[in-house]
């Protein structure tokens, strides 16, 4: 694992079911936070965190997400020609030059952990990374993905990333039973899927950032469909566990749940006011309303 980060799994072909009916022709990660959609941020920061293949794992219905990184000729054209070099920078500047996209089909939704094991042939035996673009994390310095990747490195270990959430809701995520190691990482002991309040082993929930080992591909392809009958991600760290290191790693940033209508309106306002050309109108609006 102490080898640098280079592939960046997104796994985007769920069904995005929270966001219909806009989801029925519309991904969940084109949604825009004010003019970028979720995509661009996830790949902002796996390219920051030293990815240069980045892999899309798929369905037939998210053709907008390839089209989004291709090359958009006609509008590129006009845009050289009607001299506007600030709007076509933007638009040919989505993904640096030396980093290259690769799309996998996932043909049927099942599961977070069946997604990444889509990914297997681009990766094969090396530490890889996953983001979840709808867990955008916002951070002033470094981003979270970095900083896992660096820890991660730095052990010779798969580092998962963690957040604490109110105990009434650690039936919504995987939850982490780890031994505190520094002030951000922990040493886990057992994750669970979806545990009860009355019976999770701590508050700490896994969110949308892993680093893990090329090991997990075959951990997966021995998973059984396990909570929701999809397979899932959890149950194959669970196994990984026990035989190599996996951190808790809680990062530093802000995380908005941008797969629920209120964390993309979070998001919405939390970008608005860090923009000084929208910061002092939304800030009056919201006080208003
Ligand atoms: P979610 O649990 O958020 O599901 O998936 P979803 O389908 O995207 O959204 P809702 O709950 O129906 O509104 C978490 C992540 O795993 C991916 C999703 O695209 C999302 O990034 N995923 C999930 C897959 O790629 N394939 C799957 O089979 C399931």
């Amino acid at each position: 694992m102490n080898r640098p980060l280079r592939k960046v799994v997104f796994p985007v072909a769920g069904l995005g079911t929270r966001f219909l009916p806009a989801t029925k022709v519309v991904a969940k990660e084109m949604l825009p936070i004010l003019d970028k959609p979720l995509i661009q941020y996830a790949v902002d920061e796996a390219v920051d965190a030293g990815a240069d293949t980045l892999i899309f794992v798929t369905n037939r219905y998210k053709h907008a997400i390839a089209d989004y990184f291709d090359t958009a000729y006609e509008l590129e054209t006009k845009l050289e020609r009607s001299g506007k070099k600030e709007l076509l920078a933007l638009v040919q500047n989505v993904i640096p030059k030396h980093v290259r996209c690769v799309f996998v089909t996932q043909a049927e939704a099942l599961g977070l952990g069946h997604a990444v094991l889509c990914a297997k042939p681009v990766i094969g035996d090396e530490p890889f990374g996953v983001v979840l673009p709808d867990d955008l994390i916002w951070n002033k310095g470094v981003g979270a993905l970095r900083q896992m990747a660096e820890f991660a490195a730095s052990e010779n270990a798969g580092a998962i990333a963690v957040e604490e959430v109110p105990r009434s809701e650690t039936n919504k995520y995987g939850i982490v039973d780890a031994t505190p190691t520094s002030d951000r990482a922990a040493l886990i002991k057992h994750v669970v899927e979806k545990p009860k309040p009355e019976v999770a082993p701590s508050n700490l929930a896994i969110v949308g950032r892993y680093v893990l080992p090329g090991r997990i591909f075959e951990l997966l392809e021995s998973t059984k469909p396990g909570a929701g009958g999809e397979i899932q991600l959890t149950d194959a760290i669970a196994a990984l566990l026990a035989e190599q290191k996996v951190y808790a790693y809680r990062f530093d940033g802000t995380r908005f749940d941008c797969g629920s209508k209120l964390g993309l309106v979070k998001a919405t306002l939390h970008f608005a006011l860090q923009d000084p050309t929208l910061a002092a109108a939304t800030r009056e609006f919201i006080t208003a309303v």
